[in-house]
């Protein structure tokens, strides 16, 4: 088998890769940031979050880099007050199109989408909130699934699949309505090929999968050292 190497340039600079290497995979490789949210490395590419789009000379459209292979002679920008502006409208949406509360989400301050917002300098929607009336499925004894929170990026569903070989995740329904559902949109307590190995919750950008015992409402507050440092002073004073 023969080994194809291309070069291109990524603004500007001019890099190489494989034949078979997505403008993303060339572009880390070369230390050039470009924002994504779907993709995760060791999973296959899903190309549906588009935060990722590039421009490529000589092409009208945008190009999402994490599914397009490079070519010889390509040449690519990756930043651009047009891929900004569309970057922000991407994450306006996520954010008005379900809840996502940070000041009392289980990752705030861990959360990617709300590190992508502030990178972006996203700081109002311009775009009508939605509001769903979403569910929370508490079922599973260690784990949580707040679909308040989740981008549908799949990273769970592909984890499960491609990694775990369980398969429990998929998604229902289309377009606004869809939903990331366990087996056949069953309780995921009741889950009868979840393993519970908890790739789904750490691969998941958002607070959407968590464990338990980590929300805000969930918050254990340990006090009993305060008797006990109490009663030791007494003694000490005696
Ligand atoms: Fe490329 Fe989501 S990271 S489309």
């Amino acid at each position: 088998m023969t080994i194809q190497i291309l070069t291109l340039t990524i603004d500007n600079k001019q890099v190489s890769g494989l034949a078979s290497e997505t403008v993303l995979q060339v572009a880390c490789e070369n230390d050039i940031a470009i924002p994504t949210l779907c993709y995760l490395e060791g999973l296959s590419s899903h190309g549906s979050c588009r935060l990722c789009m590039v421009e490529i000379k000589g092409s009208a459209k945008l190009h999402p880099a994490c599914v397009t292979l490079i070519q010889e002679g390509m040449e690519v920008t990756t930043q651009s007050e047009r891929l900004l502006h569309y970057r922000r409208s991407i994450i306006q949406l996520l954010f008005s199109e379900r809840n996502h509360v940070c000041a009392v989400c289980v990752s705030n301050g861990h959360c990617e989408l709300q590190d992508l917002a502030r990178d972006l300098g996203v700081n109002h929607i311009d775009f009508p909130y939605l509001y769903p009336a979403l569910s929370v499925d508490a079922s599973h004894s260690r784990f949580v699934l707040d679909h308040n929170r989740c981008v549908l990026c799949t990273r769970c569903v592909r984890v499960c699949s491609e990694i775990e070989g369980a398969h429990t995740w998929d998604v229902k329904n289309r377009g606004i309505r869809s939903l990331i559902v366990a087996d056949f949109d069953t309780p995921w307590g009741t889950s009868e090929t979840c393993t519970g190995c908890g790739k789904c919750v750490h691969v998941c950008p958002t607070g959407a999968l968590s464990e338990k015992g980590k929300s805000v409402a969930e918050m254990l507050k340990k006090r009993p050292f305060l008797p006990y440092l109490m009663a030791n002073r007494a003694q000490e004073h005696r």
